[in-house]
């Protein structure tokens, strides 16, 4: 098994489809960065299923058995559940989940799901329509991600995950509000401590929703017992409803990070691989893709960069991205 400078394996590959979404939630891509004038990635640049697939094959021969499909919106590339067949007969991968903002889902959940995809985690942060279309910044209508979510349910990508940003003076006085639209339903919302990802978000501590503040609030309207881990090192804290309503969960990456359980490695839309979220530069896969480079001389370059991974920006938060800019949440996905 492949280690990393800290120990750590690898174990999950978390692949950027696209670097574009529909959506412009002001903790991601705020409006006046990702406007009109913003340049993407052009088609040329971007890795086609094949090579995605032939990607997963090499990955999965270094130990990663878990795969997340991310964007920008995964779901604005077209004709996905072909990505979604290939990455899911690969040998030795088990688990095949996507993040979404649900806004096509209703759409696309049952070829998905007949494609291989297990579950999915639908990105929301608010319920109502007015605070949902402040939250996204996006004249859409709530009700069509719910429509996802039930569509998803449908289908079977279950236990559908809700991942809620929890962010100051945006969502965090309608926390109660969206835990109690999902209890009782089965889905799992997971509360998320707003994170300095990126550099045009603007982040700022005091932004910042503490995971047991947000547990308390949720906690004098509904009692929470803790529950344990689905596996070790899963970033999330589980809680259940003692009243036996579901269960959600908060993920604590400012207040208390879990980089020394990080087994997750980036792989962007223009086939660079990332080995943190807070990374500043990656490593180009695709020349050597395109140059004709075999597998196992893939397997060696993929190797060096895990092996010589020391990553562990969150439990630091110090100035190791030296002035340089890190790379956007949207690029290298969630
Ligand atoms: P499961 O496969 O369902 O267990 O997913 P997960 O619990 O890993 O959660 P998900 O992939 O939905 O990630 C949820 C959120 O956690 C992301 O949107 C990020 O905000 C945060 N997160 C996930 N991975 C990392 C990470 O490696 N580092 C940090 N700092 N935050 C992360
Ligand atoms: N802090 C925390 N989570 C973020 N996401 C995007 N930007 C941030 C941030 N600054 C999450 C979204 C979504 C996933 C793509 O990443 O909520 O679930
Ligand atoms: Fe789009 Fe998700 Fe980023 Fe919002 S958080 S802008 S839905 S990629
Ligand atoms: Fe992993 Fe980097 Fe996140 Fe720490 S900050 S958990 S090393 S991705």
């Amino acid at each position: 098994m492949l280690h990393d400078a800290l120990g750590r394996p690898l174990h999950d590959l978390r692949v950027s489809v696209t670097d574009r979404c529909n959506f412009r939630c002001a903790y991601c891509m705020p409006r006046d960065v990702y406007d009109r004038d913003h340049v993407y990635l052009p088609r040329d640049e971007i890795l086609t299923f094949e090579e995605i697939e032939r990607l997963v094959r090499v990955f999965a021969g270094l130990g990663v058995e878990k795969v997340r499909l991310t964007g920008g919106e995964p779901l604005l590339r077209h004709d996905l559940d072909d990505l979604v067949a290939r990455v899911a007969a690969v040998e030795r991968i088990s688990d095949v989940a996507m993040t979404t903002n649900g806004s096509t889902l209703a759409r696309h959940a049952t070829a998905l799901a007949e494609a291989g995809l297990d579950r999915v985690t639908v990105s929301l942060d608010a319920v109502d329509d007015t605070s949902f279309r402040g939250a996204a910044d996006v004249d859409f209508p709530v009700a069509r991600v719910l429509e996802g979510i039930d569509a998803a349910k449908d289908a079977g990508l279950t236990p559908v995950k809700i991942n809620t940003v929890v962010r100051r003076g945006l969502n965090d006085e309608t926390i109660v509000d969206i835990a109690g639209a999902f209890r009782e339903t089965g889905h799992i919302v997971r509360f998320i401590e707003y994170m300095d990802v990126g550099s045009s978000n603007d982040w700022k501590m005091k932004d910042v929703v503490t995971a047991d503040q947000i547990l308390a609030t949720i906690a004098d309207e509904w009692p929470l017992d803790p529950i344990d881990p689905n596996y070790p090192g899963e970033v999330v804290r589980r809680w259940r409803y003692r009243d036996g309503q579901g269960e959600i969960g908060v993920i604590a990456s400012v207040s208390k990070p879990f980089c020394g359980e990080c087994t997750r490695l980036r792989l962007s839309a223009d086939g660079s691989i990332y080995t943190c979220l807070f990374a500043t530069q990656g490593t180009d896969l695709r020349d050597p893709l395109r140059s004709g480079a075999t597998d196992e001389e893939l397997v060696e370059l993929i190797t060096a960069v895990w092996q010589a991974r020391s990553d562990r920006y969150s439990e630091e938060r110090t100035g190791v991205s030296l002035g340089l800019p890190k790379v956007e949440m949207s690029f290298i996905g969630g």
